[in-house]
């Protein structure tokens, strides 16, 4: 049995970092985006990566849980607008690499499955960019 010690600062994005740069990865695609935390972190730090970040950004009162996010649950506002609209501003920076998608991932991940990147030529990667751009502007 082997314990394996990597020296990563505490933190998702930093754990997720390691691995897009250890693995050389050049697209990724996070579910649920929120503040940006894990997705601006990713994307100022893993300068090859294109990221495409999906999230409903509204409040779900109907979701069985445990979450619903409503505003005031768990003591944050859950300002779905304002995410939204910094997650767009803060992309606009990475035009060619950072991608927000606001719709529920069960409709994102249809199209994410019928367009795999892992096989097939670039053409993929074009076409998921300007679908992403028909389903923001949308
Ligand atoms: C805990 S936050 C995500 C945190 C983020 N991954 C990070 O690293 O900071 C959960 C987010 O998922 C979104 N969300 C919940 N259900 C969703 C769904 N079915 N489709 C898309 N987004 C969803 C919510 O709007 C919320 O912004």
């Amino acid at each position: 049995m082997y314990e394996l010690r990597i020296n990563i600062p505490n933190g998702r994005e930093f754990f997720i970092e390691q691995i897009c740069k250890s693995q050389n990865l050049k697209v990724g695609v996070e579910l649920g985006v929120w503040k940006g935390r894990t997705f601006k972190h990713l994307i100022t730090s893993c300068e090859n990566l294109t990221l495409f970040g999906v999230d409903a950004y509204v409040a779900q009162p109907l979701n069985s849980g445990p979450e619903t996010w409503q505003p005031g649950e768990n003591g944050h506002e859950w300002d779905h607008q304002h995410y939204y609209e910094d997650m767009l501003q803060f992309s606009r920076n990475y035009r060619n690499r950072a991608f927000i998608i606001k719709d529920f991932s069960s409709n994102a991940a249809k199209f994410f499955a019928n367009e795999s990147l892992d096989r097939g030529g670039s053409g993929k990667l074009d076409r998921l960019v300007k679908w992403t751009f028909r389903a923001t502007a949308a």
